[in-house]
């Protein structure tokens, strides 16, 4: 079989090939260099080390010295718009400057907030679940899972209501550019659009920024923009640049989870049935093996800053590494029979959520928390609940997307 994962016809295979491919590539002693491809749009750079074994993604997470987040975590090359949009975004910084931001959101990650957001949380599902029993079922993506993320978010920067209809708008089109476009006169097209949406989403939360900063209310961008006991807040561009990254972060992931989940628990009935056994018993362990399973986040990069030796292979200063975090999670030395979807396994080191080390994912609690509050709503009010075909995924290297899913229930 001919693997090469820089080329973008391979993210055209079905799952099932990639992870074979993916367990190929595992098998070999060290990991192998894939020289970059040209692709509309996105800077051609030297090509890149794949990082496929658990241990691997794990090392190159923790040493973040020596695997640097700059300048970018996305491979290929991000073209200059998305360097403009994102450019002051932590997920692509080092500390100290990623630990000053850091230091700065975590605040509103904590467990009283996400405590604070469950009523909302349980009623944003209640309503999601009502509407689908009110409509019948077309589409479990957009009537269902691409629903709960961006209301959450939305109600944690207390947007007002009558700016969400343009949030939910622009979101569609900002965080699909990470999908391969078919021709470079799409991808023009698609890459100015994305840039338009995510600028005059910027510059909503600016203004809201400046508002609340004269008039703090307890949402999250009033904690953002006023300072705290130790002076710290963020700047305008800052604030822009996170929102940007909550949108892109926080909205397609725990939708794909959601997405994916239906039709993993369609195909594995048993598995279904022993999380409705005793649901608050499993559904924790359960959402972490379908984030393991899913990998909704199927890549990051880390450019090194200094020559290194990884198991045996001599990384030079300035090699890109990408760390393939869906064949790390189907490693078959920490995961056995990897392929199968296990409600009780031991699912402790999944790398869904990133590897252990200093971005490990920021709104990981909250996804668990948005995850299980949907999935209870769902499957204890609609039993009959179940996909119906195939889903149809989103072409892409990056986001292990589901662009719809037909179901029933
Ligand atoms: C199932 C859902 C999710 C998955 C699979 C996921 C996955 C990831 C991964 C793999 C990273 C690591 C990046 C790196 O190491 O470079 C990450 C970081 C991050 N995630 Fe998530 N994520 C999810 C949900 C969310 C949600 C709901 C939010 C917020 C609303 C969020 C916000 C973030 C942020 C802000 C970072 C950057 C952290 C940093 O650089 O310090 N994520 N996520």
């Amino acid at each position: 079989m001919h693997i090469d994962l820089a080329d973008l016809d391979f993210w055209r295979k079905p799952l099932k090939e990639r992870h074979e491919a993916f367990a190929r590539l595992r098998e070999l002693e060290h990991p192998v260099f894939f020289p970059e491809k040209k692709v509309p749009l996105l800077r051609s750079g030297k090509g890149f080390y794949a990082l496929v074994r658990h241990a691997d993604v794990v090392e190159a997470s923790r040493n973040a010295k020596i695997f640097s987040s700059e300048p970018a975590v996305t491979n290929p090359e991000p073209p200059g718009w998305i360097k403009q949009v994102f450019g002051e975004s932590m997920v692509n910084m080092d500390d100290p400057r990623h630990a000053r931001l850091r230091r700065i959101v975590t605040r509103s990650f904590s467990p009283k907030m996400l405590a604070g957001l469950q009523s909302d949380i349980e009623a944003a599902c209640t309503r999601i679940v009502d509407d689908l029993v009110a409509e019948g079922p077309r589409d479990f993506v957009s009537q269902v899972a691409a629903r709960l993320p961006i209301h959450v978010i939305c109600d944690m920067l207390d947007i007002p209501q009558e700016l969400r209809d343009k949030v939910h708008q622009h979101v569609d089109i900002s965080t699909a550019y990470t999908g391969v476009r078919p021709s470079l006169a799409r991808s023009v097209q698609m890459a100015g659009q994305n840039m338009l949406a995510l600028l005059a989403l910027q510059r909503m939360v600016i203004k809201l920024g400046h508002e609340r900063a004269a008039d703090p209310k307890g949402d999250l961008v009033s904690l953002l923009v006023t300072a705290n006991v130790d002076g710290e807040k963020l700047t305008d561009k800052e604030l822009g640049s996170f929102f940007s990254l909550l949108l892109v972060a926080g909205n397609e992931t725990a939708r794909n989870t959601m997405a994916h989940g239906l039709k993993i628990l369609t195909d594995n009935p048993a598995q279904r049935e022993l999380l409705m056994s005793d649901f608050d018993k499993h559904i924790g362990n359960a959402i972490e093996e379908m984030v393991r399973y899913v990998s909704p986040i199927m890549q990051f990069r880390r450019t090194v800053t200094e020559d290194y030796s990884l198991r045996g292979l001599e990384l030079k200063k300035g090699d890109k590494v990408v760390l393939f975090y869906g064949s790390a999670n189907r490693d078959e030395t920490v995961f056995p029979n990897p392929d199968t979807f296990d409600i009780t396994r031991e699912t402790k080191p999944h790398v869904g959520f990133g590897g252990p080390g200093p971005h490990f994912c920021l709104g990981a609690n909250l996804a668990r928390q948005e995850i299980r509050t949907m999935y209870r709503e769902l499957l204890t009010r609609l039993p009959g609940l179940r996909a119906t075909g195939e889903p149809e995924l989103l072409l892409s290297n990056f986001d292990n997307s589901v662009r719809s899913q037909p179901f029933t229930f």
